[in-house]
């Protein structure tokens, strides 16, 4: 893997006559409703699917974050149609779906640690309000629905083995936290509701773990350990692992899923199917650390407890989302985290204030 040429990953492919931007022109003029489109990776995602000149609305509460973090998401500029508002309102939902070709359902509340400890938002955002898009969905002409799920789906796998494991689509699903399991509900519903009679495909991605610039660590989270562990180093302050960091991921760059994200949409092969969207290189925490350290002289790591609902984790089997979805990731962890840590220290306001004023 190598780095792509450009910001949004749009001239990218796993052939060289067969670009992500060629397999997206099929999506030019089209109305394509991204929920959670004001987030990390569906901002991504809106600026891929605005360069193929797709007409693209989103519907996002927009308070996932500190305001400060949506100027650097930047969505309101990148010429799309942004709703604020809840998937749970039935009224907006059904406006923005119908005439709309297609779907993509990312909005969540999307942080396992948060989750755990607040049950009933998870239930509200990631079931009720599932249903209500799954609902109005099937109810309307949309063409094809892509449901973002998660690798947490797997939860740690086969306790059977030891070391990393492999995590295919079709393994057992075991999840071990809430969120895992409304990701797991939500999964089921779509293939229930949607395919057959009612006219309006869907495809299932389960995405392992997502990072790269601008994302923005949650409060009490103990996710999306580049940004953590950059944002702690950066601010000379020890990096925590978890358990020692000995949990596996599967990094996988924002810049890439984007582009997974939109060929799902329109890529023959998908309908139907649930693909793990993954690099297939299973990577330690503390080796994020150790990738991360180098860039700030003054690191070193502490161990912390390993909290609930934190999954030893696994890498993706990559073999569908290569034959399926024809795409494979352009962005390797060491570039990467490189290149996140560049941005950090470009872009010193991304650290949020509650971080800054926390006890270290
Ligand atoms: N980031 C990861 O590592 C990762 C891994 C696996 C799966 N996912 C999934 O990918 C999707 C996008 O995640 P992300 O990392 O961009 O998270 P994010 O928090 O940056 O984006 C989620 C967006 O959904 C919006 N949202 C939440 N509840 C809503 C509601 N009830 N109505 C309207 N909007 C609402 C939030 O405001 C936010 O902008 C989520 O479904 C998440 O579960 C993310």
């Amino acid at each position: 893997m190598s780095e792509s040429a450009n910001n949004t990953g749009i001239g990218t492919g796993t052939g060289s006559a067969d670009t992500v931007a060629a397999r997206l022109e099929k999506l030019r003029d089209a109305r394509v409703v991204v929920t959670g489109g004001g987030g990390l990776v569906g901002s991504r995602l809106v600026a891929l699917l605005r360069e193929a000149e797709a007409e693209v609305t989103v519907l996002d509460r927009l308070d996932a974050y500190p305001e400060a973090a949506h100027t650097l998401f930047g969505v309101e500029k990148l010429g799309a149609d942004v709703v604020v508002g809840d998937i749970c309102d039935r009224d907006v939902v059904r406006r923005l779906v119908t005439g709309a070709d297609y779907v993509v359902h990312a909005a969540a509340y999307a942080d396992v640690a948060a989750c755990t400890r607040r049950p009933d938002i998870a239930f509200r955002a990631n079931v009720e309000g599932t249903q209500v898009v799954l609902e109005e969905t099937a109810a309307s002409a949309v063409r094809r629905l892509v449901l973002i799920s998660s690798a947490a789906v797997y939860g740690d796998g086969d306790p059977g083995i030891r070391g990393p494991q492999v995590f295919h689509e079709d393994q057992q699903l075991l999840p071990v936290s809430v969120y895992a399991n409304s990701k797991l509900w939500a999964e089921h519903q779509t293939r229930l509701l949607l395919g057959g009679t009612t006219g309006t495909e869907y495809a299932v991605l389960r995405y392992f773990s997502v990072y790269g610039d601008p994302q923005i660590p949650k409060p009490g989270s103990h996710s999306w350990m580049v940004a953590w562990l950059s944002m702690q180093a950066r601010l000379g302050r020890p990096m925590q692992l978890n358990g020692g960091g000995v949990q596996v991921r599967d990094l996988v760059h924002v810049e890439d899923v984007a582009a997974a994200t939109a060929l799902a949409l329109v890529e023959d092969g998908m309908a139907g199917q649930t693909v793990n969207v993954g690099t297939g290189v299973p990577t330690s925490v503390r080796e994020v650390g150790e990738l991360i350290a180098p860039h700030f002289p003054r690191s070193r790591f502490v161990t912390t407890p390993r909290p609930a609902g934190d999954p030893l984790g696994g890498y993706a089997a990559t073999e569908r989302c290569r034959e399926l979805l024809r795409w494979a990731p352009r962005i390797d962890v060491r570039a990467g985290v490189e290149r996140y840590v560049r941005w950090l220290s470009d872009t010193p306001q991304a650290v949020p204030e509650w971080l800054t004023e926390s006890a270290a």
